[in-house]
């Protein structure tokens, strides 16, 4: 009772802010108005004047590699107000103008970098803005050439959002406390198709100068990173009922029979959490240069190639961009000090489909694995740093995705089994329920818990440990740790290899992808030439289709000098761009002096230029220049 009090103080909804002043105002998602809310990498003051609503209307130019055109923007204010901040880091604004299209002065302040800079516009009482503008070199978006493409004969744009990169081509507030809806009309070249993430609204108009118009409309509230794009020679194929492909047409029969899964993991989702309330559920494979695995774009997943192994053995992938229609797309961090609200809620929702889709057996596998990993991140910057809690304060050195994903998902788990799957289960969906189109924070989360799931308990509160699993680095000791079954035989057989270099070609072809990975990664460090030889002799490891095999493979003999693997790594990493293998290959380079590092100084300056500008960032740590 009392929290509940407390938290509609929280929220300052739409009519505190004069939505009820607006016709035909949308739902309006309300702000969290508390400190540990406030998003310090967006300049917007959404308290007295927020963006409610998006509509784009652009023209994508391949030549020049830019899009241009106006969004109109639907603000709600606190009376009195006229100004409002959005966030631009690097659009040209060429006008920004009111309904009646008078012309409204506006200012762009000093950039700060990875920020960007305020855009302050004096609206008076206006409250639908239009922006005219341009965005060049937007590090959102990558323009690729037709050679960086699977069918080589045609350009291809695609986008990524998250975490603060909408505002390089999108004038609005970028932070994803601040949910909007938005709508769009894209034109580009009659050859190229353009899909986005929200529900394609007409047919594509064929315009009179050889292009089309292509127009979207997302009618929910979405925090604004989930705004995506792309464009290219792509085509579509049905998976189900509500879901299905895109992808370039050489692609499409493989991308389709790795999904195969698909509708039955959304059936799946829904029977654990609830309805899926946005429709329809399509993917686009993208070509390899995405840098990520995937991105939950509402309506239409990204997803980078390299998840295609031909055996539906990395599809953890999809059920976890699904479950973001959950965690993180409907119940979404109001920061990015909480995005573990988003990944950790995600990972365990995902681990919980692979159960439902795939059995036990390879769920337990995969939750070994990541256990791994959290150990591993532990071990490197110590279980007492600041960076291993769940909650990340701006300004705590991250300890990576081990941290925000696996251990909170080891967090989930852990509830789960100290309350019961069934109680855990209906706690669950009641949060994605009541926070449905929301945004929130580690305090609301922990606040939600205490109200609903311990309800005073508190022998019950002293068992869960809610604040330190939160607040607090390491592990806390209340953890459930993985089935040690799920990785007996491997990890006997990784023992065998460590002691005698003998391994058992027959065990490994028998063996799952994740046991395959755990021999990879629990395989001595130190490795000499003819034993890496001998390895990827009967392995086959070189010539694995499996890229997340190939990938700790590669990882491995680079970090032991293996020249024979080097043209294979240096093929990988010209055809790959996804950063969470294409940064630790150049680390690992890095990492073996003159040797390695001539070889990753020259792939890089090769590659460069093709790969998304998150890699580039990322990878430009690594590779510095000699001074
Ligand atoms: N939302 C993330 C990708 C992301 C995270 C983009 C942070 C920008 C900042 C996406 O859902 C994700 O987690 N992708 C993972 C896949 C996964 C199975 C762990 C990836 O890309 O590897
Ligand atoms: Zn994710």
């Amino acid at each position: 009772m009392r929290i509940l009090a407390a938290l509609s103080l929280l929220l300052l909804s739409a009519c505190d802010i004069g939505a009820d002043n607006v016709s035909n105002a949308p739902i309006v998602s309300p702000i969290l108005t508390t400190e540990d809310a406030r998003d310090p990498q967006s300049f917007a003051q959404p308290q007295t004047a927020r963006v409610t609503h998006v509509d784009l209307d652009l023209d994508l130019d391949f030549d020049a590699q830019s899009v241009s055109g106006t969004a109109m923007i639907d603000v709600i204010a606190k009376e009195g107000v006229d100004t409002i901040i959005l966030d631009d880091d690097g659009y040209q604004v060429e006008s920004i103008t009111d309904g009646e299209g008078r012309p409204l002065e506006y200012e762009v302040g000093e950039v700060t970098e990875g920020k960007g800079a305020p855009l302050t516009i004096t609206m008076g009482d206006a409250r639908e803005i239009t922006i005219a503008y341009t965005a060049e070199d937007a590090g959102a978006l990558q323009w690729l050439t037709p050679e960086q493409t699977a069918g080589g004969k045609h350009p291809y744009l695609l986008s990524q959002g998250q975490a603060t990169l909408n505002r390089t081509w999108i004038p609005t507030q970028d932070s994803p406390g601040i949910r909007q809806t938005w709508s769009a009309r894209i034109t580009a070249p009659a050859d190229l198709t353009v899909v986005m993430s929200g529900l394609s609204a007409d047919e594509p108009e064929a315009l009179e100068d050889g292009r089309r118009a292509f127009t979207f409309e997302m009618d929910k509230p979405v925090a604004p990173y989930l705004i995506a794009i792309a464009a290219g020679d792509i085509v579509f194929e049905e998976l189900g009922p509500r879901s299905g492909v895109w992808t370039e047409p050489v692609m499409l029969e493989k991308a389709v029979a790795e999904l195969a899964d698909t509708e039955a993991m959304i059936d799946a989702a829904e029977k654990l959490y609830g309805e899926y309330r946005w429709g329809r559920y399509d993917m686009i494979v993208l070509p390899p240069s995405f840098p990520y695995g995937g991105m939950e774009n509402p309506v239409m997943t990204f997803l980078t190639p390299t998840f295609i192994a031909g055996d539906k053995s990395l599809t953890g992938l999809i059920a976890h961009e699904l479950a973001h229609s959950w965690s993180g797309n409907l119940v979404t961090n109001a920061n990015w000090t909480d995005s573990w609200l988003n990944e950790g809620v995600t990972s365990y929702f995902e681990n919980r489909i692979v159960e439902e889709i795939y059995g036990t057996k390879r769920a337990q596998q995969e939750v070994a694995l990541d256990f791994a990993a959290i150990e591993e991140a532990l071990a490197e910057v110590g279980a007492g740093a600041p960076g291993t809690a769940l909650h990340q304060p701006i300004g705590t050195d991250s300890a990576g995705s081990a941290i925000i994903y696996n251990k909170g998902a080891a967090f989930l788990r852990t509830m789960e089994s100290i309350v019961g799957r069934e109680r855990f289960d209906e706690w669950l969906k009641q949060w994605f329920d009541n926070h449905a189109f929301q945004p929130a924070t580690s305090a609301l989360l922990l606040a939600d818990l205490n109200e609903n799931l311990v309800k005073g308990d508190a022998e019950l509160a002293k068992k869960l440990k809610l604040e330190e699993w939160i607040y607090q680095p390491g592990l806390p000791d209340n953890i459930v740790l993985p089935d040690p079954a799920a990785f007996a035989e491997v990890d006997a057989a990784a023992a065998t290899f460590a002691e005698s270099r003998s391994v058992d070609e027959q065990a490994w072809s028998k063996w799952t992808s994740a046991e395959r990975q755990r021999f990879l990664t629990k395989a001595p460090r130190v490795l000499s030439e003819t034993d890496l030889a001998a390895l990827d002799g009967q392995l086959k490891l070189s010539s694995s289709g499996n890229n997340e095999e190939l990938f700790l493979w590669l990882e491995l003999a680079m970090e032991n000098r293996f020249d024979a693997a080097v043209p294979t790594a240096e093929k990988f990493l010209s055809q790959v761009g996804r950063t969470k293998f294409v940064a630790p290959l150049f680390k690992a380079l890095m990492g073996q002096g003159d040797w390695g590092q001539a070889i990753a100084r020259r792939t890089y300056e090769k590659n460069r230029a093709s790969y998304h500008s998150l890699t580039q960032a990322s990878v430009d740590n690594l590779v510095k220049p000699k001074a």
